[in-house]
């Protein structure tokens, strides 16, 4: 059971002191009777919830993926530069989303933004080892021994192993894909540094079954279809 409030708050439509005015105009009907109060407790998957005629559906949890541009920071808030969050509007913006690991600053590509902390900590899990793939440019040709040195497991300069990690070049090798199976601090930079390379662009493909959506602009972002948020293992 939850509260009727929180409930329509959810779907981002309304602030929670609208609601008390919707219930309170006697807008909003519980399977065809107005609202006693808004913290009137009910089961969304029992009751029908109308709002100025129209039947809502409720989903317990909201899943956005973002193409996120170079320049904003992957955080939900920030005194002074842009964040991920700013890029989406204030309905979706009230749904208490946080993205699912972290792109650095001046990294694009997919993020996943959801108030699903549960898919969240099982997609970030280093024991689950969800495979992350990044499209890399590198400042000098990348060749065998540094792909040989991936499937290794790099050692970082400060001492840290990764695990064996995927590198597929491409063209001359100035380009290339990289699979991580963890996440650590500027992972990729750091493994390519240790090589004697420098990323000059990054970019995440895909993190497990989620792929970015190739009519995704730098910026923009859309909901997760039913299908991508059950193959994922979020709910629906
Ligand atoms: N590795 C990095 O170095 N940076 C990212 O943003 C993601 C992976």
């Amino acid at each position: 059971m939850e509260r009727l409030d929180k409930l329509l708050a959810s779907t981002g439509r309304w602030s929670r002191r609208e609601v008390k005015g919707l219930v309170k105009e006697g807008r909003v009907l519980i399977d065809g009777v107005p609202a006693a109060a808004p913290d009137q407790k009910l089961d969304p998957s029992l009751s029908r919830i109308m709002v100025d005629g129209e039947e809502l559906t409720i989903q317990k949890f909201t899943y956005v993926m973002l193409h996120k541009p170079a320049g904003v920071l992957s955080a939900t808030e920030d005194p002074r530069q842009e964040t991920v969050l700013d890029l989406l509007p204030p309905e979706l913006q009230r749904r208490g989303l946080f993205p699912v690991g972290r792109l650095d600053k001046d990294s694009e590509g997919l993020l996943l933004l959801t108030n699903d902390g549960d898919l969240a900590h099982r997609l970030l899990s280093p024991k689950r080892h969800v495979d992350k793939v990044y499209y890399i440019c590198t400042d000098r040709p990348l060749n065998p021994s540094d792909v040989d040195a991936f499937a290794q497991g790099i050692v970082l300069s400060d001492g840290t192993t990764c695990l064996p990690a995927g590198l597929e070049l491409l063209g001359d090798g100035s380009e290339a894909l990289v699979t991580l199976h963890e996440g650590k601090f500027h992972q990729i930079k750091r493994m390519i540094a240790s090589q004697g390379a420098a990323v000059c662009r990054l970019k995440r493909l895909s993190m497990g079954t989620l792929v970015l959506d190739e009519f995704l602009k730098p910026g923009e972002f859309r909901l997760l279809t039913g299908e991508e948020v059950s193959k994922l293992g979020g709910k629906p």
